[in-house]
């Protein structure tokens, strides 16, 4: 059996194999009240056929303001748990698992009135956002609980807290971005507040896996590094975060040079030197490659981002090109 396809546990969930669907906005609301709609519910269970092991719902936004775009996908009401719930239904119906990414876009968000840790815009195409004050902090770590309660009743397998790219916890974390002089800036230790509070708040009502995508370089210079993101993987570990999700860039307006698995290191560092396992992700295209990162211990899960959107059968593919045995859909067999 190829390492790409054996199961993993973890905590109360069995992913089917280490394919992950990373996440992808697809900004497809019809309108601007982020609910699922034929699209997503398309758009999703196509993967599922495609054997895709663990599914990553999109940016989900936990506010309204912390929208990349108005056709984003939110879970920040009990409105939006319907049409979640039947997009997990329909991929559970195919044997698969299913993720959703909570997030909140900060200033990078383009719907009125963003907000940040300082008032730094990213470039001049981004409004200027607003300082948070103490109070929004506290309603903001709160959003993303409310978000994982909700991703509960909807039935998802897992969460998984957008660190990453940019936007807003990412603000937080980053001394390029976060200017603050009280307790959530100015030290390391400091800028890891608003994330430790939002994973411990999120672990308060969530006992199924926590994911959280972090950009592990931030590649400018006073950026955080790969060493500084393995300490906070530590911390996220001992916090009962499950997986690190490693991806890099888009903190601020950087060129990153990408190629085939330019990622995967950091994934192979943070998981050699906290023992947490990680997620690599970027420009994995080749089964054997993917086969490769799982064989060779360098990280425990392959998400596969725009080569999932060309082939939805992905999987299928890379079963066939490594020799694995993968059932067919029952409505498929005969004709298999
Ligand atoms: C993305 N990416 C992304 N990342 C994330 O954490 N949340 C998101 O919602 C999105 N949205 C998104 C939309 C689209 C259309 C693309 C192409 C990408 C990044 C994505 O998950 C992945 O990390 C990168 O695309 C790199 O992986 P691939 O595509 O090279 O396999």
């Amino acid at each position: 059996m190829p390492h790409l396809f054996e199961p993993l546990t973890i905590r109360n969930v069995t992913l089917p194999n280490r394919i992950v669907m990373s996440p992808m906005c697809m900004y497809a609301c019809e309108t601007e009240d982020g609910k699922v709609n034929d699209w997503h519910l398309v758009h999703y269970a196509s993967r599922a056929v495609g054997q895709v092991g663990l599914i990553m719902v999109e940016a989900t936004a936990v506010q309204p303001n912390g929208r990349i775009s108005s056709r984003d996908l939110g879970i920040w009401s009990d409105e939006h748990i319907e049409g979640l719930r039947r997009l997990v239904d329909i991929v559970h119906t195919h044997g698969m698992k299913i993720g959703i990414q909570i997030a909140h876009a900060g200033r990078k968000a383009e719907v009125p009135d963003a907000v940040a840790p300082s008032a730094i815009a990213f470039n001049s195409d981004y409004q200027v956002p607003k300082e948070m004050s103490q109070e929004e902090i506290r309603k903001a770590i709160k959003s993303f609980s409310d978000a994982a309660q909700r991703a509960d009743q909807a039935g998802f397998d897992v969460v998984e807290i957008h660190a990453a790219h940019g936007y807003l916890i990412n603000e937080f974390l980053s001394p390029l971005t976060n200017e603050r002089r009280d307790q959530y800036g100015g030290n390391s230790d400091n800028r890891y507040r608003f994330l430790a509070e939002i994973i411990d708040s999120v672990r308060h009502v969530w006992d199924k896996p926590l994911f959280v995508r972090i950009s592990a370089n931030e590649y400018a210079e006073n950026g955080n590094s790969i060493e500084t993101y393995t300490d906070y993987a530590r911390r996220m570990k001992s916090q009962g975060v499950d997986v690190v999700d490693c991806s890099s860039g888009g903190t601020v307006p950087y060129p990153v040079k990408a190629y085939p698995g330019y990622q995967v290191n950091y994934a192979s560092m943070i998981r050699q030197s906290t023992g947490i396992l990680t997620g690599a992700v970027g420009l994995i295209t080749e089964p054997t490659h993917a086969e490769d990162i799982v064989r060779n211990h360098r990280a425990d899960l392959v998400f596969i981002g725009r080569e999932l959107l060309r082939d939805p059968y992905w999987p299928r593919r890379a079963a066939e090109v490594l020799n694995a045995k993968l059932e067919a859909p029952q409505p498929y067999k005969r004709g298999w």
